[in-house]
């Protein structure tokens, strides 16, 4: 079997470890990562790396080397019914490169991760394995509670971390010599350059806010349609005006994904509608503008409607560039394997971010089959993969 095969078999059995039959989820600090922690680890340890996690729940496997360590890899928690590279593809990756290195001296540690958190579902914050690795996490964050009232603290312990020594976690910069990480691009740019892989040059930044339109629940038969205070007709009258918005500005993604009205009844007219929200933009001044306007927007319809508004901001990350020195290397990396190099941004959010106030940042996209993703219908070709690891295990090498 070759090496992708194998990645994509390993990739094809991890998907199969998730909280729900059925369909893939695997959120933070659940029996589900406990599970891909440990089945991970084993092929870890089967390919010579030293195996520990650390206090936040980060799987690390350490291929021993002087000086400073090359970090490889990705996140191993996923969305809500998701594919299955999303994340492990990159660990994966690293796995059979440090197999594929066999006993090569390199001047550097190796260090392959499998951060425990990077999609931010269980507690409304995302990068957490990255943020604690890069000494970013904020010890607030411990009190927040999942959908069950389940503090972060509580499910960490359970998860065998410790939330009282998340600070261990942390790398101090200057330890660390590169981040670099294999994904998928979840997006179409590439296939429609007929290109199996990427270099990222920049991750957009991002903003998270959770709004609550408040209006009247009342009688669906008997309230005239002229005085109602309809929370949900407030809710789409603005997301309609969002998307337009977005669609305005080039370049500009906003999304509703998550939407609850209460109380929730075919013959009741909802009085409170909760939704969240999501903003991307390659440049953080463009990004910002339009978080101005969208809140304005929904004081506008709040207002004209009679209804209440509440806007929760829910964090911010600002756009990271990747570095241009280890763009060059990976982009000699692609055209050392005869193929033309492309270049292209994420839209995605990605561990790099987070990882960024502690290594320079690499990124290396594998194209996807319609740019699909955060979908159980997520593919990638066995030959993209191939390719993938070609330059991966040039990149590295030429590091040396
Ligand atoms: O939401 C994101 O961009 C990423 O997939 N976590
Ligand atoms: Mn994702
Ligand atoms: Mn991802």
């Amino acid at each position: 079997m070759s090496t992708a095969a194998a990645v994509l078999e390993r990739c094809a059995r991890l998907g199969e470890v998730s909280e729900e039959p059925g369909r893939l989820v695997r959120r933070y600090a659940t029996p589900a990562m406990r599970e891909a922690n440990d089945l991970v680890s084993g092929w870890m340890e089967a390919a010579g790396l030293a195996v520990s996690e650390d206090a936040a729940g980060n799987l690390v496997g350490r291929r021993a080397g002087v000086e400073r360590a090359l970090v490889l890899g990705s996140h191993l928690d996923t969305v809500i019914d998701a594919g299955r590279y999303d994340g492990p593809l990159g660990v994966l990756a690293a796995i059979a490169l440090v197999e594929r290195l066999g006993d090569t001296q390199l001047p550097f540690a190796v260090e392959v991760v499998g951060f425990a958190d990077e999609e931010g579902v269980r507690y409304p914050t995302a990068f957490l394995g990255s943020s604690a690795m890069a000494g970013r996490f904020a010890p607030a964050w411990l009190d927040l509670t999942d959908a069950d009232g389940v503090t972060m603290a509580d499910a960490l312990r359970g998860f065998g971390g410790d939330p009282e020594a998340v600070a261990t976690a942390a790398r101090p910069a200057g330890e660390l010599l590169a981040y670099c990480e294999v994904h998928i691009e979840q997006g179409p740019v590439l296939e429609r350059r007929g290109a199996p892989v990427g270099v990222v040059t920049a991750i957009s930044g991002q903003t998270h806010a959770e709004l609550a339109f408040r209006g009247e629940a009342g009688h669906a038969g008997t309230v005239p349609m002229d005085v109602r205070h309809d929370a949900l007709g407030a809710a789409a009258e603005w997301i309609v005006a969002a998307e337009a918005l977005a669609r305005a500005r080039p370049g500009l993604v906003a999304t509703v994904g998550r939407l609850a009205v209460e109380p929730g009844a075919r013959n009741v007219i909802p009085g409170v509608a909760k939704l969240t929200l999501d903003v991307r933009h390659g440049s953080d001044a463009i990004r910002r503008e339009a978080i101005a306007d969208l809140r304005a927007e929904a004081q506008r319809v709040a207002a004209a409607r009679g209804v209440g508004l509440a806007w929760d901001a829910r964090g911010e990350t600002a756009a990271v560039p990747t570095a241009p020195e280890l763009c060059e290397r990976l982009a000699d990396a692609v055209a050392a394997t005869g193929l033309p190099v492309e270049r292209l941004p994420s839209g995605a959010g990605h561990d790099g971010v987070a990882m960024a106030a502690v290594a320079p940042v690499a990124m290396l996209f594998v194209r996807c089959a319609g740019g699909i993703s955060h979908n159980p219908a997520e593919s990638v070709a066995e030959e993209d993969v191939a390719v993938a690891l070609d330059v991966l295990e040039r990149f590295v090498r030429e590091l040396a």
